[in-house]
């Protein structure tokens, strides 16, 4: 579903790539698109090609990056009229042709520092209105943990594809609703507001569900599903919008109610003692487990290499 080739990276650019950058100053207010011809190589990103164009042709650029490597969520542009993730777009996607420009601006839907740098408050503060952190009634024993809290493989699964948001803003510039309404909290925070009411371990469901019924919550959706085109890690924000919005609907009808809220896991002496295993998985007649578990096993280098 996202914009992003991972077999871009085996294909070589074009040698050379016009890009058309939009600038801001944001001390004299002007703004303006300034180009840039860049000596490319294979497996160059746009990040890449950013940076060489501040180390050799011009400081002034301004850009926000750190992992380059998809994690931090904070090098997002539009790139060719999308939101990416700079260090994540191989040139070799966006730049065809024969004369091939890439044009490189700031995410929509977020204030400009200055060139291609956004600000990223509102977002945050979106971000935090829908409490994204696990809500215990008893505070003392969240603050003063000395067990973890129980999780399911299966109950993970329920939220697992939501909780790997990296907060890149490149659903919220995509957002049509978003552009026209500021109130509206917007794709990443609904989708987190969604992945921490469907944690069995969260109490604060009844509070985040009252957040988000609204006009500027979950019914201002017009479900254009942008946000889940452009996200870098397959979130699916708009899939956790129309959840989100059906489980509220179903709470209101008295038809839904959080199943149970899962404690920390028992002390070790209340835990029920280790099953023996069935006969079929009885280890073979002179094979002595408790020996094979010690062990360390080496596996030669060019095994790992396939
Ligand atoms: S939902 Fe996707 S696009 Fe939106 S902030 Fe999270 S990772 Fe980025
Ligand atoms: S630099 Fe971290 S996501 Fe691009």
């Amino acid at each position: 579903m996202a914009v992003f080739d991972p077999k871009a990276a085996t294909r070589t650019p074009p040698k050379r790539v016009t890009f058309r950058i939009r600038r801001y100053d944001p001390e004299t207010g002007r703004s303006w698109w300034q180009d840039y011809e860049v000596e490319t190589y294979r497996g160059m990103t746009v990040l890449d090609a950013l940076l060489k164009i501040k180390e050799e042709k011009d400081h002034t650029l301004v850009l926000r990056y750190s992992c380059r490597m998809a994690v931090c969520g904070s090098c997002g542009m539009v790139i060719n009229g999308t939101p990416r993730l700079a260090c994540q777009t191989q040139l070799a996607e966006v730049a065809v042709g024969p004369n091939p420009v890439v044009t490189v601006e700031p995410m929509k839907n977020f204030k400009v520092v200055r060139d291609l740098l956004t600000d990223f408050t509102e977002f945050w503060g979106k971000h935090r209105r829908v409490k994204p952190y696990l809500i215990r009634k008893d505070k003392k024993e969240q603050e003063n943990p000395e067990r973890e809290y129980k999780l399911l493989p299966e109950e993970y699964e329920e939220f697992y594809q939501y909780s790997l948001c990296i907060a890149c803003g490149l659903c919220v510039s995509a957002c049509p609703v978003y552009a026209s309404d500021e109130r509206f909290l917007g794709p990443q925070a609904l989708a987190q507001a969604y992945r921490f009411i469907s944690d069995p371990r969260d109490e604060g469901w009844r509070e985040r569900l009252e957040l988000v019924d609204g006009e500027d919550g979950v019914f201002g959706c017009h479900f254009a599903a942008s946000c889940s085109a452009v996200c870098p890690k397959e979130v699916d924000p708009a899939g956790a919008i129309q959840r989100l919005r059906s489980l509220l609907l179903r709470y209101k009808l008295g038809l839904w109610r959080k199943k149970r809220v899962n404690g920390p896991v028992p002390p070790l002496e209340e835990r029920k003692p280790k099953q023996p295993l069935p006969p079929e998985a009885q280890p073979l007649p002179g094979v002595d487990v408790e020996q094979l578990e010690e062990e360390s096993i080496e596996i030669p280098v060019e095994q790992l290499i396939t």
